[in-house]
């Protein structure tokens, strides 16, 4: 499975530094009662853990909701919209103007109507805006904001010079990405379900959206009509299908975040009266409603209650761009009570998304010894003085909001990878599946986007992955005296792994096969004197190879320790690495000549 940046890029995270609600003014407050700042950061530490275990409870959930989702509406947190998108685009684009509406953010561009061309020719020019949505509309009323949005596109139209001439008669068709919750009625109109991200525009929930759009366009006297109302998933799943036919799902991670999918008509069963000539529809799952099972601490529950949509989009307000920087602030803001700060509360730190994701960020990028920028940018933003243990765990706090979230979003991937697996057998596992990726905050967050690619691998891993997954050496009193893991696994998962693997191979009768079945993979083993060596691979992976390689490797430590015996290993642990990344790398069997690997560790030992 590869998991890609779809093109193209939908700009930075746009959230007003101060939304409503919750905005308080404070004096610069000094602290009452001094509390230590370590039992406040084991806490947090300790509620934020995303173990493997949990991440699959997730990944599980979000396969059980997208079920329920599609079973009935209002069957689950997922409201699984029908996007009316049964087939993606193969060589054809009738969109022409393309309107991006998210969180401040407009980005109309051209896409030729005509060209069949291959997929480099099907895009003749784009041509891209942004303009920021002044905070004033985000909550003024429905007309306010749709004419803004209007008169945006009209003077965008302007600007394109005649280059693309239409029939006369015939209306601009505009193409309308709308980054919110739409029930869809058809391919061109859609209910808004409600406002997300901070917006909080009166008039408009209830209304269609495309309505609402075509008659602002009719207010400005504007010749252009929707003919097509789009979610940013759709949106950006149609557009990365332009430029890879594996794409399956994607995922936007911005201010916002949602991800899309394409599923199989006949496994819905609300569709009614829906008829899909492909058998095959994209789904929108609004996943940014999505509850169950997240590790919560009393920091989100507080900025929850304090938001203007409580208790709703709490898999949005763990994972995404809008609420990621407002959760470090409150985390901090409880720590400067501690006296991590000095004597002194900032005023500034007490206000309400003053500290954006991208601040945070900025803070994470600082490898200086002295977290100068760090120092810097919490002065600026939230006044608050640091020295350098100070700064050190601001950046951990960040760390730690940044690393629960993004794993989080890994596993929302991978449960919707293992739903479509669910129902058709092999159409993800075993080839190759394209999630198209999108957002700010995944394209300019290294650490976020790193976080969420290792979730992914660790839960995936042990399915996709073919070769070794792990070798052992244990002695029969269950001591591990080498430890070699190709697959990606908590500490916590390693030491079952170990336990059970130990008393599998120990306690199996010697008149059986050295081969035996673990979990969903198999266990390669064999005794010398008191120690055995495990090898799990594959289900179908060949027996005897590795019983072979197992031996082969006992032969080369023979030849280094002559005689090789458990104290050697012990003693020597790292040649003993070194000799094993001789012939086994990355989980492949590299080199199965005894004498190539003699000669090479010969060569080796030259240079220490
Ligand atoms: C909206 C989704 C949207 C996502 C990403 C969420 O708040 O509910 O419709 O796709 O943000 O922009």
């Amino acid at each position: 499975m590869s998991v890609i940046g779809a093109s193209p890029a939908v700009g930075l995270f746009c959230v007003p530094r101060s939304p409503p609600r919750d905005i308080h003014r404070f004096r610069m407050a000094v602290r009452s009662s001094a509390v230590s700042v370590a039992p406040i950061f084991t806490k947090l530490k300790h509620e934020c853990a995303t173990p493997l275990p949990l991440l699959r409870h997730v990944a599980d959930a979000m396969a059980a909701d997208m079920r329920a989702g599609l079973a009935v509406d209002g069957g689950s947190d997922l409201k699984m919209i029908l996007s009316y998108v049964d087939s993606l685009p193969t060589g054809y684009v009738c969109i022409y103007v393309y309107m991006y509406v998210s969180s401040g953010i407009g980005v109309p561009c051209h896409f030729d109507p005509n060209s069949l061309g291959g997929k480099q020719e099907r895009v003749i020019d784009t041509e891209f805006e942004q303009v920021s949505i002044p905070q004033e509309l985000m909550f003024g009323t429905s007309e306010d904001l749709f004419d803004f949005i209007a008169s945006g596109l009209d003077k965008f139209a302007r600007k394109e010079g005649g280059k693309f001439y239409l029939p006369s008669g015939r209306k601009r068709e505009i193409g309308f990405t709308f980054s919110f919750p739409v029930r869809q009625t058809s391919i061109d109109s859609g209910i808004l379900i409600k406002w997300t991200k901070g917006f909080a525009v009166s008039g408009t929930a209830g209304r269609d959206v495309v309505a609402c759009l075509n008659e602002a366009m009719e207010r400005q006297g504007l010749d252009m009509r929707v003919s097509a109302l789009v979610n940013d998933t759709v949106g950006t799943l149609a557009g990365a299908r332009y430029w890879d036919d594996d794409v399956m799902v994607a995922v936007i991670l911005g201010t916002g975040t949602n991800a899309c999918y394409v599923e199989r008509t006949d496994t819905i069963a609300k569709l009614q009266g829906h008829d899909s000539s492909s058998g095959r529809t994209i789904i929108n799952t609004e996943w940014g409603a999505f509850s169950n099972g997240l590790p919560l601490t009393v920091f989100d529950r507080e900025m929850d209650d304090a938001s203007i949509n409580p208790g709703e989009q709490i898999f949005e307000k763990t994972i995404s761009g809008m609420y990621l920087g407002e959760i470090v602030r409150r985390v901090l803001l409880k720590i400067a009570e501690a006296g991590t700060f000095g004597d002194s509360i900032p005023e500034k730190l007490s206000t309400p998304f003053v500290l954006r994701t991208p601040d945070i960020s900025a803070m994470q990028q600082d490898n200086s010894d002295d977290l100068k920028a760090v120092g810097s940018i919490l002065y600026d933003i939230t006044g608050v003085e640091s020295n350098l243990s100070a700064r050190k765990i601001v950046i951990e706090v960040c760390d730690t909001i940044v690393k629960r979230g993004s794993r989080l979003a890994g596993a929302g991937i991978v449960g919707i990878l293992q739903k479509m697996e669910e129902d058709s057998q092999g159409l993800i596992f075993g080839k190759r599946t394209v999630v198209a990726m999108d957002g700010g905050l995944y394209e300019h967050y290294p650490q976020y986007r790193r976080y969420l690619q290792d979730a992914v691998t660790e839960l995936l891993g042990l399915e996709i992955s073919k070769n070794i997954r792990f070798i052992l050496l244990q002695n029969r009193q269950g001591k591990t005296r080498l430890a070699k893991y190709y697959v990606p696994l908590e500490d916590s998962e390693k030491h079952k792994v170990e336990y059970e693997v130990h008393r599998l191979v120990v306690n199996r009768d010697p008149k059986f096969t050295n081969f035996v079945e673990f979990r969903t993979h198999k266990v390669i083993y064999r005794r010398y004197a008191g120690l055995f060596f495990s090898l799990c691979v594959d289900i179908t992976d060949n027996e005897l190879a590795y019983l072979e390689c197992i031996h082969l490797f006992v032969e080369i430590l023979d030849h280094f320790f002559s005689n090789v015996c458990e104290l050697d290993l012990v003693f020597n642990f790292h040649k003993v690495y070194l000799i094993l990344d001789e012939f086994i790398l990355a989980g492949e069997l590299q080199e199965t000549s005894k004498k190539a690997i003699i000669e090479r560790m010969g060569e080796l030992e030259k240079l220490e």
